[in-house]
């Protein structure tokens, strides 16, 4: 019995030795984010010492709301303890208030009432163990975040294991949702698709499922033909009128057959670009040989399977006229035209027609860049005063898209350009284009000066940005999609609003200047599948522009859903319309062709949260059968509305159709 009683006693001390307390405010507050100036160690945020209803306290943190920390415990604390509230120093304005929450990978652990300036603080002493990620919130208590210095008091974690951290965003897994592809095929991709008769016609059928496959297809206009084996049509667009075609793929595992309109008359991209651009992962380091890859993988990655049809070359392929902060490689030094005027590729790019002919021998298309001024962005041969010659040569190469970005036209347009100033090299070369023997997608690349999305279908554009370029805004990524919804009455067959590529997988940035390798994305999970969800829903050009050797599971998962990428290419090309919930959530609702609706719950918010979608936010009533579109399964029949859990920062998607 002694013996037993000294054991325990033992144990006791060891485990008391071993346990230490550590201060919230000890941590890299750094990374704390504040809805007014920021976290402050031992003081209020204004630095006044810290204050609830007349108790100081010289330990604890100050914040503003809405603030934000995430901690990261990896298991190895016990307790945490806090006394918050508003902050004293706000006295006198009595507006101050703030909700607090304390969330334990995802549950909720503690939430205050409304807590109001004079209000004394609530004590939190709350049980932790086994919590990877601890997140400390104050809202605004939704009277907006005036005055609302949120004080987290005394904070601090009882400690045995791993040291509390303070982190940015909290660590998420690489959840895969999209299943794999089924072995028997599934013919994907648009069901209408517009091409100019008598133009060179290429179109590769996008079908995920096991090869061989044996492609066919029914009533195919004279003047195309089929590879049984590739899937790819070859020919010339049949004259001007709407031909219903169907594809058929057969493998030994099933067949399918599915509806393909061929509009051939003046307007392409009767549904958003897809493809790939090499500008955010490869920048001014870029070959023909990468270009080629890029190419292969598309194939090879299953991307064409889904939809993915244009292998875009953007920035530095020319020669620049001398090396630049942008531009360090003497090998792209040179002369920018030949004797003749024509527009002359650097080392890296040996023979543009030769890299086009590779493009299209695999079904897919080629696309180039280059600026109405006299230089790119990166400071390469712009195309001023050779547009012609340049169009022609482009055509001639055998390009099928072309990226035309103002950069140095500043110089040329002056400071203050009018509208007319703005609109002009755009006409002239959408006016150039089509006069070319072959179908060239025209994007304009103007960050939406002068409110683009209003004239750029007007001077030949088939897509236009919307805003200068995300990979500096990427955190943005929500608020750019909800800013590109209001302008969705400018969106649609024939014309798309631009938000810039898609950023998911390995990218590579510009910060600290130059352009810097690529890197995994500092995107968590769900704000990769938010980035997808939101581009499908706009609906927006669908342009990959990460490393294509570097796809992995989750970025195959993310760019390849086809039933997500259904949504994008949806032959209506209706743009979303925003429903907001709250603060936080809100509701994206794209009607659909088949009198569907695609809807996104979409949660901005800092923590998971349920997002309720009710029938008459969308528009619809009675029995709905429902489809989890990522998850590509049925959730079954609902009335009236449906709630799903959303993560942080993440979009659920799904498709509500009738029930029969
Ligand atoms: C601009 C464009 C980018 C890219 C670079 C190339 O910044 O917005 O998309 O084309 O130029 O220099």
């Amino acid at each position: 019995m002694k013996k037993y009683l000294v054991a325990i006693a033992c144990a006791a001390t060891l485990g008391n030795a071993r346990a230490e307390t550590v201060s919230l405010s000890s941590l890299d507050l750094k990374l704390a984010t504040a809805g007014w100036g920021h976290a402050v160690a031992n003081a209020s945020c204004t630095t006044s010492k810290l204050s609830i209803a007349g108790a100081t306290f010289d330990n604890g943190v100050g914040t503003h709301a809405r603030s934000v920390m995430f901690v990261k415990l990896d298991g190895g604390a016990t307790r945490f303890h806090a006394i918050v509230g508003i902050d004293d120093d706000n006295r006198g304005h009595g507006k101050g208030s703030a909700i607090f929450r304390v969330i334990g990978d995802g549950k909720t652990l503690f939430k205050s009432g409304v807590k109001r300036s004079d209000d004394k603080g609530d004590v939190i002493d709350i049980d932790v163990t086994g919590v990877r990620t601890l997140t400390l919130l104050a809202t605004d208590a939704g009277d907006g975040f005036s005055f609302d210095h949120a004080d987290w008091a005394d904070a601090k974690f009882e400690v045995t294991g791993a040291k509390p951290q303070l982190v940015s965003v909290p660590a998420e897994e690489a959840v895969i949702l999209t299943p794999p592809p089924a072995p028997a095929p599934r013919i994907n991709g648009p069901k209408i698709y517009g091409a100019r008769p008598g133009h060179p016609f290429l179109y590769r059928i996008p079908c995920t499922g096991e090869r061989p496959m044996k492609f066919s297809a029914k009533n195919l206009p004279d003047g195309l033909s089929l590879d049984a084996n590739t899937g790819i049509i070859t020919g010339t667009t049949p004259a001007r009128g709407e031909y219903a075609i169907a594809f058929v793929a057969e493998n030994s595992k099933g067949k399918c057959e599915r509806a393909f309109k061929l509009v051939a008359g003046e307007t392409l991209s009767l549904t958003p670009q897809m493809g790939y651009n090499h500008w955010y992962a490869h920048y001014n380091r870029i070959t023909d040989a990468m270009m080629r890859e890029a190419a292969d993988i598309m194939v090879s990655s299953g991307m064409a399977d889904v939809g993915y049809q244009f292998v875009d070359v953007d920035d530095c392929w020319m020669n620049a006229a001398g090396t630049s902060k942008y531009q360090t490689d003497p090998k792209r030094v040179g002369p920018l035209r030949d004797a003749n005027g024509n527009i002359l590729p650097n080392a890296y790019f040996p023979d543009m027609k030769a890299l086009a002919d590779y493009i299209h021998s695999k079904g897919l298309k080629a696309g180039l860049y280059t600026s109405p001024g006299p230089s790119t962005c990166s400071g390469f041969g712009g195309a001023y005063q050779h547009e012609e010659q340049d169009a022609k040569q482009f055509a001639a190469w055998g390009f099928d898209f072309l990226k035309y970005d103002w950069c140095s036209y500043g110089h040329i347009a002056g400071k203050k350009p009018s509208l007319d100033d703005m609109k002009k090299p755009y006409q002239l070369m959408g006016d150039l284009l089509k006069k070319q023997n072959r179908d060239i997608v025209f994007n304009l690349c103007q960050y939406g000066m002068g409110e683009s999305w209003k004239w750029a279908k007007e001077v030949g554009g088939h897509s236009w940005r919307t805003a200068g370029d995300l990979g500096f805004e990427l955190h943005r990524i929500i608020d750019i999609a909800a800013k590109n919804a209001e302008i969705g009455a400018f969106t649609g067959p024939g014309g798309w609003n631009d938000p810039d590529y898609i950023q998911v997988g390995w990218i590579g940035s510009q910060r600290g200047g130059g352009f810097q390798m690529p890197h995994p994305s500092e995107l968590t999970t769900s704000e990769q599948y938010s980035f997808m969800s939101l581009w499908c829903l706009l609906p927006a050009p669908l342009f990959y522009s990460g490393d294509m050797t570097r796809l992995d599971a989750l970025t195959i998962s993310i760019l390849c859903n086809p039933e997500v990428i259904e949504v994008n290419q949806d032959a209506l090309g209706k743009a979303a319309r925003v429903v907001k919930l709250d603060d936080d959530a809100f509701l994206m609702i794209k009607d659909l062709e088949d009198g569907s609706k695609a809807v996104g719950l979409c949660n901005r918010g800092e923590i998971e949260t349920e997002i309720t979608a009710k029938w008459s936010d969308i528009g619809i009533a009675g029995k709905q059968t429902v489809r989890d579109l990522w998850r590509e399964k049925d959730l079954g029949d609902f009335e009236n509305q449906i709630s799903m859990v959303v993560p942080r920062h993440g979009v659920a998607m799904i498709k509500i159709l009738a029930a029969k």
